[in-house]
């Protein structure tokens, strides 16, 4: 855990506007700064980013936070190694508070990761000097300057090499890094014995695991470190980091299966390709995926075991679909892999191949239509059955509704029919903006100002604004400023906030507030308007309460206070 204060001493340190022209080139447009936004792929910018409220907005795809999100977002880094980058850049140490009960566990994360970098560099040196490993290297058509990208190695023969760069070959760590292996009379043995070596490394450039080739033929062909505290196989997607600008330029990343095939389209000038790791493509990947690209398609061999992981792929895909994001699916002639096709038959032709995938609806009809006999009506009915599940778990209305037209078609049934049985709503267009814009409510002329300014909202008597979401926001934001050093700013809030349920409207509003600048004493003052509209109807409700109170029972019905009360409001009332 990372102390709350020391993020908001962050906050306070770094400024968003140097942090992303380092990376997107932002113009000066009126107050803010705006860019092309690099989280959708669009051609005019819709990208805001506010100096004074120190957060980004995007119009075009809703994309919104902090610096720390920024760095998330951008760079695919989790929250706490998003906020050690930040701190880097403008200097800060992050104070090691680690999460209470398991203080050595961050050490040794850190710990394990070095040992797997010098093993890798260990690895690296071992394949200069050995004639037999870059031959077959050489063989299968890579040069050394790709090897190098990919830091690829070579494990030697022999049972403890790895003593050479690790005098304690006993310390617990190696095991925990699978890099040792323990037999049962607890004896040690390096796990990879000549193999060419694969790193795997994450988003921040640490090797975290490695898959290890046997050169020729042999059992098992791949041998993969296990799963360890630092490496979680359905989270990575080796070649990533390679990957990284390709993908910025291409918008789509090519899902293939082999390390080989990653490394061999790179090779061929395709540098968007990332693997999974020997598993089938999860959700994590591809929510990761489709953070970073509009468009995946998946390439997997043409035969029978790629069909089933191409399925796989499109089930795990669903969820994390978006009608601004696609999935398509490319197969490759039995028996060829990415790999042994680009070589043959170039670039081009895959290239080709990939803009010709086949899209996710075509893919999941067709699969569907072969389990089903469509010429019976039970076969139909099958048809409907089996579509039910992935279609209610598709968040995307668009591409939903041409899945309904089609199965309608090729199930006879009509469209509402098909509807009815999978349990899902049709589509309906979204209405028109409705064309005068009402008058902001109070709670949300006070939610915005309290956007701006933070600590208003510990003055707002928010138990008499009426309950619904502003309320509730005001009050998550009431909440978090006992947390949070006195007047933060909205950066501040919003990453106090970070993970509330409230979180996303909370970003569409601030996103409203772009182009609102308001000085300091503006503030003040609309506030203290607010407030007395806010009195002023709590006197309305009152007066009225007391009103029909008087009305059923007489002035005599009323307590001595109540009579007061409304003796005064009645007076007030006249005044005006
Ligand atoms: P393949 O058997 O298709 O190998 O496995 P490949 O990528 O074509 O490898 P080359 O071209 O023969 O060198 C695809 C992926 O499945 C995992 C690896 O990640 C591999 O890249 N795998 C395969 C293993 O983990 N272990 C194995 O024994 C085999
Ligand atoms: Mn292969």
């Amino acid at each position: 855990m990372i102390p709350e204060s020391f993020i908001q001493d962050l906050l306070d340190r770094v400024d968003i506007v140097d942090l992303i022209d380092g990376y997107v080139r932002l113009k000066k447009a009126g107050a803010n700064y705006s860019a092309c936004c690099p989280f959708h792929n669009e051609k005019t910018p819709s990208f805001t980013v506010s100096p004074t409220k120190q957060f980004y907005h995007c119009f075009g795809c809703g994309a919104h936070g902090t610096a720390i999100s920024f760095l998330m977002e951008y760079q695919g880094l989790g929250f706490v190694d998003a906020v050690k980058e930040l701190a880097g850049k403008v200097g800060m140490q992050v104070p090691e508070q680690e999460r209470g009960s398991r203080p050595e566990e961050r050490g040794s994360l850190r710990q394990l990761t070095e040992l797997m970098a010098r093993a890798a560099q260990y690895y690296k040196d071992q394949l200069k000097q050995s004639p037999k490993a870059i031959d077959y290297l050489k063989g299968r058509g890579l040069t050394g300057e790709i090897c190098a990208r990919f830091g690829i190695g070579y494990a030697p023969d022999g049972w403890q090499n790895l003593a050479a760069i690790f005098p304690h070959y006993d310390a617990p760590e190696l095991a925990a890094a699978g890099l040792v292996i323990e037999n049962e009379q607890g004896r040690r043995y390096d796990r990879f014995r000549d193999r060419i070596m694969f790193p795997i490394i994450n988003p921040k450039g640490e090797v975290i695991a490695f898959g290890g080739r046997i050169i020729g033929q042999g059992e098992p062909k791949y041998l993969n470190s296990p799963e360890t505290p630092i490496f979680e196989k359905g989270r990575e997607a080796y070649g990533l980091p390679q990957a990284r600008q390709a993908l910025r330029e291409e918008n789509r990343v090519i899902v293939v299966e082999g390390y080989m095939d990653v490394v061999a389209l790179a090779q061929h000038g395709v540098g968007n390709a990332v693997a999974t790791l020997g598993t089938a493509t999860t959700p994590t990947h591809v929510q990761k995926l489709l953070k970073q690209v509009d468009r995946i398609v998946y390439c997997f061999d043409g035969d029978n075991a790629g069909r089933k992981a191409a399925w796989r792929a499109l089930e795990n895909s669903l969820e994390a679909l978006a009608d601004n994001k696609s999935v398509g699916f490319a197969f490759l002639p039995d028996p060829e892999d990415p790999d042994s096709y680009v070589r043959q038959f170039g670039k081009d032709a895959f290239r080709t191949l990939i803009a010709q995938a086949t899209p996710l609806s075509d893919f999941l009809l067709r699969e569907l239509g072969q389990r089903c006999d469509l010429t019976s009506s039970e076969g139909k009915a099958r048809l409907i059955h089996e579509a039910k599940p992935l279609l209610t778990r598709l968040p995307t209305p668009l591409l939903r509704l041409q899945l309904v037209k089609r199965l309608a078609e090729a199930s006879g049934f009509s469209q509402t029919e098909v509807e009815r049985l999978c349990d899902i709503r049709g589509y309906a267009p979204p209405a028109p903006p409705k064309a005068p814009r009402q008058a902001p409510s109070l709670a949300r002329i006070l939610l915005r100002l309290a956007l701006q300014r933070p600590a208003l909202a510990a003055r707002i008597p928010l138990t008499h604004l009426s309950p619904g979401p502003e309320r509730s926001i005001l009050e998550a934001i009431a909440q978090s400023l006992t947390s949070l050093a006195p007047n933060p700013g909205y950066a501040q809030l919003r990453e106090a906030l970070r993970g509330h349920p409230l979180e996303s409207q909370v970003d569409t509003l601030a996103g409203e507030l772009i182009g609102m600048e308001m000085d300091e004493e503006l503030v003040e003052s609309e506030f203290a308007a607010a407030l007395e509209r806010l009195q002023e109807g709590d006197q309305k409700v009152a007066f009225a309460a007391l009103q029909a109170k008087a009305r059923q029972f007489g002035v005599a019905g009323l307590s001595e206070e109540e009579k007061q009360a409304y003796l005064t409001l009645l007076s007030q009332k006249k005044e005006h």
